[in-house]
């Protein structure tokens, strides 16, 4: 297969790109750490240095490639939001950075998936989307941003025969992660989280969502009536 990636230079996206890539296929990967790109070059990976919040420079990277069959939608970044400053410039990051560069992605994926065969597009959210979690006010709201954008992609690209994905992660250790200063319950290393990617992206996988023990838990607890969940999590933060 082609595959491109973005957001491989380091955490889920590396891994994907480094297992994938052992398994025989050939691999694009988009970021903006020149260092880490080189190390993936040097092991036969095609890579692009481009900043995907940038419309301009991404799509021009983006049209000098030619088909691609699976795209994986992975950059992105986290910050919280922590009171009693609500800072907007923080959120219009987040949003920049999670939701713009994964729109400049598609219109620049499209036109290569239309002549890929058995075109996939998958997009990486985040479990955060199911419920409101605390200090998740901007990283939240772009991870719901992106299910909703990659829920409809699949209704209005099934005409065209391309299938559309959802990762959604509970917690990985990565450099994102690393920066977390809560407990993070049923956490998994960046090869498990690339074994349940690769695995359910290879059975077409509507939602892939893992560690079932983390997404199941969260998933019933998205179905309590929403004051009760409120209640819950305003505990959580005492
Ligand atoms: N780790 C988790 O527990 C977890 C859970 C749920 C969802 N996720 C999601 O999984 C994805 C990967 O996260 P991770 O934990 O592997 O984080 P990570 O190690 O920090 O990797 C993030 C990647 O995104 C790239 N990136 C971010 N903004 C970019 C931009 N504007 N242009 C180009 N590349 C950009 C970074 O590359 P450069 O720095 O080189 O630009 C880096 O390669 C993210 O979307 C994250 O929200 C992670």
């Amino acid at each position: 297969m082609r595959i491109l990636i973005t957001g491989a230079t380091s955490g889920i996206g590396k891994q994907l790109a480094l297992d994938y890539h052992a398994e025989g296929h050939e691999i694009w990967v988009a970021g903006r750490n020149e260092k880490a790109l080189a190390e993936l070059a040097e092991k036969g990976i095609h890579t692009g240095r481009v900043d995907l919040s940038n419309r301009e420079e991404s799509l021009k990277w983006f049209a000098s490639l030619d088909a691609i069959d699976l795209a994986i939608l992975n950059a992105g970044t986290c910050e919280y939001i922590d009171l009693p400053e609500f800072d907007s410039a923080l959120v219009s990051r987040v949003m920049r950075n999670n939701v713009e560069s994964m729109a400049i992605s598609i219109e620049g994926l499209l036109p290569l998936l239309r002549k890929g065969i058995r075109p996939h597009l998958v997009g990486v959210g985040s479990p955060s989307s199911y419920v409101p979690m605390p200090r998740a006010e901007a990283y939240g709201a772009s991870k719901a941003a992106i299910a909703y954008m990659i829920d409809t992609l699949r209704i209005s690209l099934y005409r065209e025969k391309i299938d559309v994905s959802l990762v959604s992660p509970g917690f990985v250790k990565t450099p994102l992660t690393d920066l977390n200063d809560f407990p993070m319950p049923f956490i998994i290393t960046v090869a498990e989280a690339s074994a349940f990617i690769r695995k359910g992206i290879a059975r077409r996988r509507l939602e892939i969502h893992f560690p079932k023990k983390f997404t199941l838990i969260l998933k019933l607890l998205a179905w309590l009536p929403r004051s009760l969940w409120c209640r819950l999590a305003q505990r959580m933060i005492k």
